[in-house]
């Protein structure tokens, strides 16, 4: 796109877009850094799914960060919901914000925790940034430029064969009311791949696939808070990202594949099988 396409349409530069989204997640991982480790207060959404105040106050951070900057633009934000000024409604921009993916991990002092902050605009991810706070790496990606961890230039792994493959999944909050809860999946990749990871942070996990620490992930009940970010991060890396059914994949769909693209064909086949886990 031409400068001039910005001006005429008044739109924010991708560069000013990008910094802003650099600048909310910094501001909130220095949140949950002075949080994490500490006595914090925990509320139950369900009986495992857990919102501390470290996931309110850096979404608070992150929303007035950007709200600063673009007082017109919508948010979806995993604790607030739908955050709409009489400015924003109609707004063509929407950032969706998962102020701490792996909040669980993070309520046990486990270090494996991000911020993960996309932009979509009519309907697209057009920026993504994903910051672990304590490795202190930045994931960004904007849409036809490629991804970056701190500035490097990122690739999915070459990994060719499942056999080979190092996998990760996660599991939804209903796991223990919901008979599709993952575990068959689990059971049979865990007999198919080199290994199988559970980090309990979805947005890392896409990041991960990115930078090749990962040759798959897949999970399903995502939200789109959850993958936004990650999904454009992962796909600017080269990956390929399709529902387990090998259709392109959107964040408001329940499944998601990532994959670097060699090993998809035979992920989705020990997806689509009827197979009970055996040995
Ligand atoms: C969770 C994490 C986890 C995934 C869960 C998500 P939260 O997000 O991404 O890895 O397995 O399904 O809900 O609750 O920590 O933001
Ligand atoms: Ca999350
Ligand atoms: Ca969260």
């Amino acid at each position: 796109m031409w400068y001039s396409d910005f001006v005429m349409r008044s739109e924010p530069h991708p560069r000013i877009l990008r910094n802003t989204a650099i600048q909310a997640a910094r501001a909130a991982g220095k949140v949950l850094r002075k949080f994490f480790a500490t006595e914090i207060r925990i509320d139950f959404k369900g009986e495992v799914n857990l919102v501390t105040e470290a996931d309110r106050a850096a979404e608070v951070v992150i929303v007035r960060t950007i709200r600063k900057r673009f007082p017109d633009h919508r948010f979806l934000a995993e604790e607030g919901g739908e955050h709409a000024t009489a400015e924003s409604i109609g707004s063509d921009h929407r950032w969706i914000v998962d102020p701490l993916d792996g909040t669980t991990n993070f309520a046990h002092s486990f270090p494996m925790f991000c911020v993960s902050i996309g932009l979509e605009i009519r309907g697209e991810i057009v920026q993504g940034v994903v910051y672990d706070p304590l490795r202190e790496e930045m994931f960004l990606a904007e849409k036809g430029k490629g991804a970056t961890r701190n500035g490097h230039r990122i690739h999915v792994s070459k990994v060719e064969k499942l056999n080979a493959g190092l996998l990760v999944t996660g599991f939804a909050y209903d796991v223990r009311e919901d008979l599709m809860n993952n575990l068959d999946h689990f059971a049979n990749f865990s007999l198919r791949a080199q290994g199988v990871r559970r980090t309990g942070s979805a947005a890392l996990d896409l990041c991960y696939v990115a930078c090749g620490r990962f040759d798959g992930f897949w999970e399903m009940k995502l939200s789109p808070w959850d993958t936004a970010a990650g999904f454009l991060i992962a796909t600017e890396a080269g990956a390929t990202v399709t529902d387990f059914g090998n259709r392109p994949y959107q964040i408001y769909l329940k499944e998601i594949l990532a994959t670097n693209g060699k090993i998809h064909r035979e992920m989705i086949e020990v997806l689509e099988s009827e197979e009970r886990p055996r040995r």
